[in-house]
């Protein structure tokens, strides 16, 4: 049956509470238009989608991650994710003599709980395991998760709602976190450059251009030029506030390792004249579209990360850059072999069962190309295991 709706989701599959959820999202954005003058750019949209208080996807009570939610991470997929984190974070920790973690975006606390277990295992617990999420129904379930699989460990959890001030040394991890990043999203023309915002048309909300300010049109110029150029009515977004945000989130870093996984790509195939639609994606009840305009407040909204900008971001805030490979290399280099024996045991269905589950994290098509890792160090200098099989440096 043809959904009554775009976006891959009927009303009727969504529910009447959801529906409200959305009708009272969409109130609060019609009138935030109507305040700026009948247009908001799309960088605001997205925050607001995501964050408004109370109505946000991320702020409010969705499901979110799991089945029966909208999405699957790989801290979902497998506890071989963690197990393998664990293990970089045991080297690192080795290196200082002891150090915490702070998971950025820990989502339903299923990564924290595959750390802790992996590295009470391998007796190198952190000091603290902090987790930064502005999600408070996220935060709740992270607890839930954690009493459930490591109750004996919750004692050096904690939760924060800002970044922390005390510093500490250790491991700052961010799993799918970056892609949340309110964008811009922009139009080029060889002689102007729009920024594409929202406007009400009808009882609609829909897509409105504007001339795009003089820093978005620098910052356009400057990727048109790095991607060899694009034709008339290129679309794309651009994340402005990435190096503050990193630069905030890892301030209390004394010495240490910041690892960012996400699917994103380096600029020059980030802004391929080819990929003239830009990268916005939308995660609703596990299906995936390009609609941001529908169902906001009940939806996911990404858009993949530059990782030349992030890796631009390193120096200015403190850092020297590590490491850039793919997810695959990352869990390769990380033993994910060894993981699936020690977490199988002698039992041949569990090994059937993480081999599975090791291919959707590893192979090229599913996850393990599409999704990069990037190492930042911080007064350390040493090699880090998860980068010894592959170096993608030269090209960002
Ligand atoms: C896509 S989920 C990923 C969850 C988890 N890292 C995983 O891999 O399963 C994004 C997570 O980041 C959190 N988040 C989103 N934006 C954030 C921000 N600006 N600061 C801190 N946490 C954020 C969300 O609440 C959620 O827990």
């Amino acid at each position: 049956m043809a959904p009554e709706r775009p976006g891959g989701v009927s009303g009727a599959e969504l529910g009447e509470e959801a529906q409200a959820h959305a009708d009272r999202m969409r109130a609060h954005l019609v009138g935030r238009i109507h305040e700026a003058g009948g247009w908001i750019s799309f960088e605001h949209y997205m925050e607001a989608a995501l964050y408004a208080p109370g109505l946000g996807y991320y702020s409010a009570g969705a499901r979110k991650l799991g089945p029966g939610g909208d999405f699957t991470t790989a801290p979902e997929l497998s506890p071989l994710f963690g197990a393998c984190l664990a293990r970089q974070c045991a080297e690192v920790f080795d290196r200082l003599e002891g150090g915490s973690i702070l998971e950025i975006g820990a989502g339903s606390g299923a990564l924290a709980a595959d750390i802790l277990s992996r590295l009470e295992s391998l007796g190198r617990l952190p000091a603290r395991y902090r987790v930064l999420d502005v999600s408070a129904d996220l935060r709740d379930r992270q607890r839930r998760t954690l009493e459930k699989r490591v109750p004996h460990l919750i004692g050096c959890v904690e939760w924060l709602e800002l970044p922390p001030t005390a510093d500490f040394d250790g491991v700052i991890l961010a799993n799918e976190v970056l892609d949340a990043l309110p964008v811009a999203r922009f139009r080029w023309h060889p002689s102007r450059c729009e920024e594409l915002g929202v406007a009400i048309e009808g009882d609609r909300l829909a897509w409105a251009a504007r001339p795009a300010s003089a820093a978005l049109t620098l910052a356009c110029d400057a990727l048109a030029q790095a991607a060899g150029g694009w034709t008339d009515g290129y679309v794309s977004e651009y994340c402005a506030r990435l190096p503050a945000w990193t630069a905030e989130v890892t301030r209390a870093l004394g010495r240490g390792l910041a690892l960012w996984i996400d699917y994103g790509l380096p600029r020059r195939q980030y802004y391929l004249p080819e990929r003239r639609d830009g990268t916005l994606m939308c995660h609703l009840r596990q299906r995936a579209h390009d609609d941001p305009l529908v169902h906001p407040g009940l939806q996911d909204i990404t858009a993949w990360v530059d990782f030349t900008a992030l890796a631009q971001a390193c120096t200015p805030a403190g850092f020297a850059l590590a490491g850039f490979c793919t997810q695959t290399h990352l869990l390769a280099a990380l033993g994910v072999d060894q993981e699936m024996h020690t977490l199988a045991g002698s039992d041949a269905h569990r090994y059937a069962r993480f081999a599975g589950q090791a291919r959707r994290l590893m192979l090229p098509g599913e996850m393990g190309e599409r999704f990069k890792a990037m190492a930042w160090l911080r007064n350390l200098e040493m090699p880090l295991r998860g980068f010894s099989l592959q170096d993608l440096r030269h090209t960002l």
